[in-house]
């Protein structure tokens, strides 16, 4: 069983599927690794130290992939890497398959079965591979650093023989897993955080990191969760009675960093461009859903804006990309949770159980067809 790490091919992406610590676990599987020189320099991980672990170095993908049984990667291999991957190899990645009908079909056509590790249920067996929490995790961490950053003045309150800072106050719009993580890390660098979500359990949840909840608390927020625990979109009633809370409240905030996203949908629209004019000068706002159409008037992907009047609107891409390392370490364990279920420990070999729920759900193609009942192509 051969098990190959590519290097990303978007310039854009510096994760790695792979750390030494997990070729190490494969190897113990009875695995043969093989990585794609480089793979893991932008990550911190140099050639060597997979090496010392026990993998191969290779020089291209075409290499690595060539004979490999199974390679993991961090996004969905494009058209141009296809080409390198045996007929019938595993491949799972990050796929960000909605709306990519065309690149779902190359997979197929390339043979190969594909997992998208995004879309993996999140029930308590499957935690420990949650892609979607341990990169979210890292996002609401970096979203204060970032915001520390971007403000010209310091987070927490201090007394100085030449006079008193005050602290930063921080508010946080969608409390997900992002949104928690960055309550607990702008409190920890000593913020008065204050937090809002449509999700009525979010209350306690903020509250027991010590912020205040700030939301329009009617019938229909009392019923806003769905089964799956995620957010519906609201009414437009609704949407405005939380405009008006929103504006009143984030005049007085320093730091503003939005995370909210609902399933399938675009990101909604919670800071208008008016509430931004609001804004004291020198605030900074950071919308984590800006790759999602984003939550900020005036977001743009990939670019740090100051407004006229000196508010800053920060739209990273690939926020977890932004600590590369600690991002990959995570991924890399989540990969190998996923991947140690797809393999027979007695004949170490690769025995995908397609029945398995795990398998369902997260496989996008298989023998030539695009075999995910959510992504069926449409009848012609
Ligand atoms: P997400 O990334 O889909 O959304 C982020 C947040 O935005 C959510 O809290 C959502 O309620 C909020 N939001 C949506 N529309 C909003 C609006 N109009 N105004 C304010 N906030 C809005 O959420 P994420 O981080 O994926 O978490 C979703 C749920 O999944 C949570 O209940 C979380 O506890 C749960 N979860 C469960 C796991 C498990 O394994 N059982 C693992 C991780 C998360």
């Amino acid at each position: 069983m051969r098990i190959a790490v590519l290097s990303e091919a978007d310039p854009a992406e510096p994760r790695v599927a792979a750390v030494p610590e997990t070729v190490k676990k494969f190897k113990a599987l009875g695995a043969e690794v093989v990585v794609q020189s480089g793979a893991g320099l932008k990550a911190g991980v140099p050639d060597a130290e997979y090496e010392a672990a026990g993998a191969s170095i290779v020089p291209s993908a075409e290499a690595a992939a060539g004979e490999a049984d199974l390679v993991l990667k961090v996004r969905r291999p494009g058209a141009e890497e296809l080409g390198n991957f045996k007929k019938g190899a595993a491949v799972v990645a990050i796929m960000d398959p909605y709306g990519r009908e065309a690149e779902l079909k190359a997979m197929a056509d390339a043979g190969i079965s594909s997992f998208a590790m995004e879309l993996m249920p999140r029930i308590t067996r499957a935690q420990v591979m949650d892609v979607l929490s341990s990169q979210a995790n890292l996002a609401g961490y970096r979203a204060v650093v970032d915001g520390a950053a971007e403000y010209g003045r310091a987070m927490p309150m201090m007394m100085t023989a030449a006079g008193t800072v005050p602290a930063a106050r921080v508010f946080v719009m969608g409390v997900g897993v992002a949104g928690l993580q960055a309550i607990a890390t702008a409190r920890r660098m000593g913020a008065v955080v204050t937090a809002t979500d449509v999700r009525p359990a979010t209350k306690e949840q903020v509250e027991s990191l010590g912020a205040k909840f700030v939301a329009v608390e009617d019938d229909e927020f009392k019923q806003a969760e769905t089964a799956g625990g995620y957010a519906k979109e609201m009414s437009a009633e609704y949407q405005k009675k939380q405009a008006e809370l929103v504006a009143t409240h984030i005049a007085k905030q320093d730091i503003v960093i939005t995370t909210a996203l609902i399933p399938g949908r675009p990101a909604p629209k919670l800071v208008s461009e008016d509430m931004v004019a609001a804004m004291k000068p020198g605030s900074v706002l950071i919308d984590l859903a800006v790759e999602r159409g984003g939550n900020v008037a005036g977001a743009k992907a990939g670019e740090v804006v100051t407004t006229d009047k000196g508010v800053k609107i920060v739209g990273h891409l690939n926020v977890p990309g932004r600590l590369a390392a600690t991002a990959s370490s995570l991924y890399a364990r989540n990969l190998f949770a996923f991947v140690e279920t797809l393999i027979d420990k007695e004949a170490k070999a690769l025995a995908i159980k397609w029945d398995d729920e795990l398998v369902k759900a997260t496989n996008l193609t298989r023998d030539g067809d695009v075999v995910h009942a959510s992504f069926q192509p449409k009848a012609a």
